[in-house]
């Protein structure tokens, strides 16, 4: 007998910011930031730095994008816009004679700053994402081979490249976090989104790496490649959404990777002040049609079933926390690939909150300036007002953990074991 249908979701607005993660290895949820927010709480407590002052020399965690460029076309890509105008601004500089601009970050101002964050000492985890796609920058092997030498790497990519990381087991293993956007399963749910026939690209990529990861994990256990990890963060959108299966079924049970993610497209784009008339979110009825999908026809998929049930949730997003422990103990910093530093991902690409430029200033009168003092109390207040963009944070859960620590409802993590199930670098 078919299983009736289970009521929809309601069709009020609800939280766009939903992403699940599985670690499909420990079954835990690897994307609530919470704990990550405590250990660094802790760590700070335990060397004596005053609550309201950020890390001295760096952030915890310093994503870097060092691209505007990237070889597919997602028309959902929420840098769409801020990318494009810089490679037009670019592309009019080489018109007019100037020919010394690139829309990626320079080479050595790169390696002068991984030079600085490793003596500053203070950077845990450095994340290389975009922008655009990071596997397109030129020196992005040398790059992440340094920036291994003193924290935990992550790299977000779209995996079409990753076999520059595939030559040896040496060189795969300075990545410790690997994040793919999932956006198929096959030739043609892959070409819809990327534009582009990438999909026997990825597949032979991922299945490179999982295999040379498990290989060396048997011989070695958990240290350099052995201890790597791979997610897959699967993007769902207007036009995917019924397919959510297929993509769980071919990056889960095909690919064998570690870690699912699911996370919903929103119509968020950097740089964009008007809304645009492409939508790719899901509107709260196909998340309702997404929700009666799979509790009617998957209900022997744990996964899928979590999903669902997370569907469901609305998200603590909009509770305000004393500080935005995130800005101002310095957890995270980003740089955009014109050299400008923001301390949180919804400031990006809005000059008002850059706090310096690495291409103009040595990483050491950034950190800890003036500047940087006033934008961090700028975003406070804004935290505290309510106004801070909190729908496309992710540090939310993170400052809602920090809080529960200093208030003493939380325990701060084991150290050792935080940092060694992989995230611990990484806000
Ligand atoms: C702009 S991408 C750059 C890195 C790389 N090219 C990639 O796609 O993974 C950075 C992250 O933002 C995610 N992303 C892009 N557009 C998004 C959107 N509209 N809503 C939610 N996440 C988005 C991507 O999936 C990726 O995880
Ligand atoms: S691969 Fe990444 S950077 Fe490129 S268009 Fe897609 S989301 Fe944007």
């Amino acid at each position: 007998m078919a299983k009736e249908q289970q009521p929809g979701l309601p069709t009020t607005p609800s939280d766009t910011s939903l992403t699940f993660g599985i670690d499909v290895s420990t079954g835990m949820n690897a994307y609530d930031f919470a704990a990550r927010g405590v250990n660094i709480a802790a760590q700070r407590e335990k060397r004596g730095i005053p609550e309201s002052l950020p890390l001295p020399h760096g952030p915890w965690t310093m994503e870097l994008m060092p691209t505007d460029l990237c070889n597919v076309g997602c028309s959902w890509c929420s840098h769409r816009t801020l990318r494009s105008e810089h490679v037009e601004s670019v592309k009019v500089l080489r018109k007019s004679g100037d020919t010394t601009m690139q829309p990626y970050l320079a080479r050595n101002t790169l390696m002068e700053l991984l030079d600085a964050l490793e003596v500053g000492g203070d950077t845990k985890g450095t994340y290389w994402a975009g922008g655009g796609e990071p596997l397109t920058a030129p020196y992005i092997v040398e790059a992440i081979e340094r920036a291994s030498q003193f924290s935990d790497v992550f790299l977000q990519t779209n995996a079409v490249l990753l076999n520059k990381f595939t030559k040896n087991t040496e060189l795969l293993g300075t990545l410790r976090l690997i994040s793919i956007s999932a956006v198929g399963f096959d030739e043609t749910s892959t070409e819809s989104v990327h534009q582009n026939n990438t999909f026997h690209k990825i597949d032979t990529n991922v299945r490179t790496v999982m295999e040379m990861r498990n290989g060396f994990r048997e011989e070695n256990g958990p240290v350099a490649l052995g201890r790597l990890k791979v997610n897959a963060k699967i993007m769902v959108d207007k036009t995917n959404y019924l397919q959510l299966p297929d993509l769980v079924h071919y990056w889960r049970d095909d690919l064998k990777i570690d870690i699912i993610a699911i996370r919903l497209v929103q119509d968020i784009y950097y740089g964009e002040t008007t809304p645009t008339e492409d939508q790719a979110e899901l509107s709260s009825d196909q998340k309702a049609e997404l929700f009666n999908l799979i509790v009617a026809n998957y209900p022997q998929d744990a996964d899928l079933q979590k999903f669902a049930n997370f569907l469901q949730l609305r998200q603590l997003t909009n509770k305000i926390t004393r500080s935005c422990y995130s800005t101002t103990q310095g957890h995270f910093g980003v740089i955009d690939a014109k050299g400008d530093v923001y301390l949180g991902n919804p400031e990006i690409g809005n000059i008002e909150y850059s706090v310096g430029n690495i291409n103009q200033q040595p990483w050491a009168e950034i950190w800890g300036s003036k500047r940087h003092k006033e934008i961090a109390e700028r975003m406070n207040a804004e935290q505290l007002a309510g106004t801070c963009n909190k729908a496309f944070c992710r540090h939310t859960t993170a400052n809602l953990g920090v809080e529960e620590y200093l208030d003493g409802k939380r325990k701060a993590p084991d150290e050792q074991e935080i940092m060694d199930e992989g995230y611990g670098a990484f806000m």
